[in-house]
């Protein structure tokens, strides 16, 4: 499927299912590396990055069979090598987050230089901090960084920047650490939460998760469990944003509004007008649009992964907004786009750009840089006059389960070819 043809200017209305959060479901498959036994993991999002962190499961040894539709049958009991496929390993950047439980199992891990992506460096320094500070040796190979250790010590970690993954690596490696670990500056996202829960259930003593410290006491093994995936956070916004934008009643279902709550309140504040339940969200139609500031922060600040379907709601507001995206240095560059099909957004610098609006958007053929500035296309698409072709289609496929299908059955036009 290499590209979109989406017509634009058609009204939505019906029900969308939000699935299973990607950000959520590649740590828990990761944790059961930690595991003896047999998990089953279900609500997973049949997406591309699913399918790849599967693949390099699998070539460790791990054995995943389907259970139902989207549900995993996972048993770690023979892994037989601590090395992740280098080719798999540099196609998916989530896959370093393997490096923790492996580790921690086996005593030692080696994965490859994961790559940067469109929208920052992604470096992995604060990793190797981590785990040295568990007590592992680190050593840089050619194409690949290698931890070990006979067994992790538990330590008292402060994080000098705040890092979803980095957090969650390291509390999967403090499970099975001698002593207690702390982790202090540590990220609050649901997802690791929501880890933490899956992790406890399978035998860990983690406390905090969900806080800026958590407090890991080291056991000696993990037992199987099962468990299910929280809603996609991110989803949800990007729906939220595609009835707003459409001016449709739409109903978002199976999802968990309380997990957005800094962007629910700027939505409001910019006048789109929800109707909120416990779990789910309704769009209504709204004529104008208020400009408003934002800033992406770590959770429970504004999600930086809805920062683009935000930035793209501002264009149909009626003034100027400024949008600050301090996280990623390449997070704003997709704003050249929108200003090919009829945008006027002006670059400040790489972290910050001011929105004009209400401006009318016009269909051109523009290729997906990333994920979430892919989906953003796609929302831009629904609204612009005549026709939208999108490219580089994969980008979206890796983190919105069957998404053509999805809005088309909203009443939207789109081709996949
Ligand atoms: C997670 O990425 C998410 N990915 C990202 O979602 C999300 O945008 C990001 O958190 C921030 O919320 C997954 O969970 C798989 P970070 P992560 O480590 O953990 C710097 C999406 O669209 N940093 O929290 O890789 C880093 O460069 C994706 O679903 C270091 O400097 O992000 C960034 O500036 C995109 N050194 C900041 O920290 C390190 O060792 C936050 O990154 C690690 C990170």
């Amino acid at each position: 499927m290499e590209q979109y043809i989406i017509e634009g200017g058609t009204k939505l209305s019906g029900e969308i299912q939000v699935k299973g959060a990607k950000n959520s479901a590649l740590k828990i498959l990761a944790a059961t590396v930690l595991t003896k036994g047999e998990n089953i993991i279900s609500n997973i999002p049949q997406i591309n990055d699913i399918g790849q962190l599967i693949e390099i499961i699998k070539d460790l040894g791990v054995e995943i069979k389907k259970d139902k539709k989207d549900s995993l049958k996972i048993c770690a009991n023979n892994i037989n090598k601590t090395q992740i496929n280098e080719e798999l390993g540099r196609k998916l950047r989530a896959s370093i987050i393997l490096a923790g439980p492996i580790l921690a199992r086996f005593g030692e891990v080696e994965i490859p230089h994961p790559g940067g992506c469109l929208i920052g460096k992604r470096p992995i320094d604060i990793f190797i901090d981590g785990f040295k500070a568990l007590g592992a040796s680190f050593e840089e190979k050619e194409n690949s960084y290698k931890f070990k250790a006979k067994k992790l010590k538990g330590t008292n970690y402060f994080f000098y920047k705040i890092s979803v993954t980095g957090t969650e690596t390291m509390m999967m490696a403090a499970t099975l650490a001698e002593g207690t670990t702390v982790l202090k500056n540590a990220a609050q996202e649901p997802e690791i939460l929501a880890l933490a829960e899956y992790l406890n259930s399978c035998g860990a003593k983690i406390k905090g998760a969900g806080t800026s410290t958590i407090i890991i006491e080291g056991v000696e093994e993990l037992t199987a469990n099962k468990t299910k995936i929280i809603p996609d956070r991110i989803e949800t916004g990007t729906f939220v944003v595609m009835g707003l934008l459409t001016k449709s009643e739409i109903k978002i279902t199976n999802c968990n509004p309380s997990h957005l709550e800094n962007f629910l309140i700027m939505i409001k504040r910019a006048g789109g007008k929800l109707e909120i339940g416990k779990d789910y969200i309704k769009t209504l139609p709204t004529e104008k649009f208020k400009p408003v500031d934002v800033i992406t922060h770590e959770y429970p600040g504004f999600p930086t992964d809805l920062q683009a379907p935000f930035t793209l709601l501002m264009t149909q507001a009626s003034g100027a907004s400024l949008i600050h995206e301090p996280i990623f240095e390449g997070r704003l560059f997709f704003t050249d786009k929108l200003n090919q099909i009829g945008a006027d957004i002006i670059m400040c610098d790489p972290h910050r750009v001011i929105v004009h609006g209400p401006t009318l958007l016009y269909g051109k053929t523009v290729d997906s840089p990333d994920l979430r500035a892919g989906a953003t296309l796609i929302l831009a698409g629904l609204i612009a006059q005549g026709k939208t072709i999108i490219g580089n289609v994969y980008q979206i496929e890796r983190g919105y389960e069957n998404i053509v299908g999805r809005l088309n059955n909203l009443g939207a036009q789109i081709e996949a070819n």
